[in-house]
Order: structure tokens, then C-alpha cells, then sequence
């Protein structure tokens, strides 16, 4: 879970301005347009769906046939103040909730870094059970330790990631990964810069843990478009991303 209530509000308010959530939630859409081309009938799930930011700018894409769930109470009634179909489930635990094989999209945004290997293997699994035969999984995912900072500990964070340890982790289950790209390699250096500064200042103890606080902050209207606008470039330029501190992939179930 997040660290706080004033996290879930943070999210809320963030995700249909920073740059950041918006190249996400970009990209998800353009996985789903590829599948599915014009088809907006289908059925998605966005397993951890926080605050859901993401639902609304894909029903606003005309994609009406969405539902939703998170643990945290928080974040359902945010959601509920955004009219979306939500739940309070527990991931961890989800295996008898859906019916097998009804969904064509499931969308698993920066959740799993909570738990341990044994627990996301479970959740995959059940992600396959759930999952059309056809259908697609988008998974986002925070990457690479050395990207640690104050945020991991504000969103909860247990791990990051890279593409071996999804790999590892589903070893046994029949999905594969089919599209990955690490995002953004031009932003890596500043977030690194800013990332291994935390590092140092919580190893000095010079940081109130009590204090905390994630990086889900919209800056300046300026700054905001530049940063998106640099992601968007790199999009252009590299189909597949091969640094950064996030980690986009599709899976697919295998044949
Ligand atoms: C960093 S947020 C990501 C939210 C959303 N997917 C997004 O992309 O903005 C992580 C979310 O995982 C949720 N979460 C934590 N533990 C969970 C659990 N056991 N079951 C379902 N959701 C959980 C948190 O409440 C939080 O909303």
C-alpha cells in the first residue's frame, strides 16, 4: 500500500497532468489499439488500479467496458468519485473472483514491486487464468535497484525490476512477454542523479522517514511538457527502450 492517505490524494490529483502518468497511460493505449484496432467492446481489467486515472482516460478513448480493483479503501473512493467501476480486492488473493478467461486486456500498473517473487507468481498466474485466450496483459513495472530512492519507500516498494527477474518469476506459467521496452534512457541520468542523492541522504540519516513522500509532484506547466515532450520524442526514435527506471511490457498467453 501506499505510505499515506495524502499519497492516494497526490496520485488523484497527478495523473491527468504529470508527464509521467500520461506517456503511460499513452502507451497502454497504443498496445490496446494495436491489438483490438478499432474494437471497443472488449473487456479490460486494471488489476490495481490506484486512484484511477488510467480507467477514465481509457473510457474517455471510448472504451466503456471497464472495471477495476484495489485493496486500499483510499483509492476505491477516489475511484468512486470518478463514477468508474471499482472494487475493494486483495491481489494477493484473487484466484476465485473472476470467471476464467473473460478478460481481453489486464492492465497491471506498479503494483507488484510489493511483494515477494512466490506472491507476483501467484498473481500472474491467476492474470493467465483470467485472460482470454486472445487477450493481451500490459504490465508496468518499476526497474533496476540502483534506482532506489525515498519514492519506493513512499509507494510501499519492496523491489524493482528487471526484464530477467519476469522472466525468472514466469518460468512456469504459461505467458510470455512478447513487447518490452525500458523507459525513459533520456531521463535517466537526472532521475539517477536525484535517486542516488536519496540514497546518500538516507544513509546519513538525514532523511524523516516520518516525512516521506513519493515523486507523484506535477512541476511548472513548463517543465511538465518538456519532460513529456523528450519522452514522447524518444518514443519516436527507439521502439524499444533498452535503460531506464521503468520497465513497459506486453504478454500474451502462450499458444
Ligand atoms: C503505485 S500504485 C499504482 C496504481 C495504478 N496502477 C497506477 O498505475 O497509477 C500501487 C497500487 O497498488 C495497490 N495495492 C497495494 N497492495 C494491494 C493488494 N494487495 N491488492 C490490490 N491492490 C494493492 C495500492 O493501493 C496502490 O493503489
Amino acid at each position: 500500500m501506499l505510505i499515506n492517505f495524502e499519497e492516494y490524494r497526490a496520485m488523484y490529483e497527478a495523473e491527468e497532468k504529470l508527464w509521467w502518468y500520461k506517456v503511460l497511460h499513452e502507451k497502454v493505449l497504443k498496445e490496446i489499439r494495436l491489438k483490438f484496432v478499432e474494437n471497443k467492446q472488449i473487456k479490460i481489467l486494471d488489476a490495481g488500479c490506484g486512484t484511477g486515472g488510467l480507467m477514465s482516460f481509457l473510457i474517455k478513448n471510448g472504451y466503456q467496458n471497464i472495471q477495476g480493483f484495489d485493496y486500499s479503501k483510499d483509492a476505491v473512493s477516489f475511484c468512486k468519485e470518478r463514477n468508474l467501476s471499482v472494487q475493494q480486492i486483495d491481489i494477493t488473493n484473487f484466484d476465485d473472483v473472476f470467471e476464467k478467461e473473460i478478460f481481453d486486456v489486464i492492465i497491471n500498473d506498479d503494483v507488484v514491486y510489493q511483494f515477494d517473487n512466490l506472491t507476483i507468481k501467484k498473481i500472474f498466474l491467476t492474470f493467465q487464468t483470467n485472460l482470454k485466450s486472445d487477450g493481451i496483459l500490459i504490465s508496468n513495472n518499476n526497474a533496476f535497484n540502483f534506482f532506489y530512492g525515498t519514492h519506493d519507500i513512499a509507494v510501499g516498494g519492496k523491489q524493482r525490476f528487471s526484464l530477467s527477474d519476469f522472466e525468472q518469476i514466469l518460468k512456469e506459467i504459461p505467458l510470455k512477454i512478447v513487447y518490452y521496452s525500458y523507459w525513459s534512457w533520456v531521463l535517466s541520468p537526472l532521475i539517477l542523479t536525484v535517486r542516488l542523492l536519496q540514497q546518500l541522504r538516507l544513509k546519513l540519516n538525514l532523511i524523516d522517514l516520518k516525512k516521506i513522500k513519493s515523486d507523484v509532484v506535477v512541476p511548472s506547466d513548463f517543465i511538465n511538457n518538456f519532460l513529456y515532450q523528450i519522452v514522447k520524442i524518444e518514443e519516436k526514435l527507439l521502439k524499444k527502450g533498452f535503460f531506464g527506471s521503468s520497465l513497459f511490457m506486453v504478454l500474451k498467453k502462450n499458444d
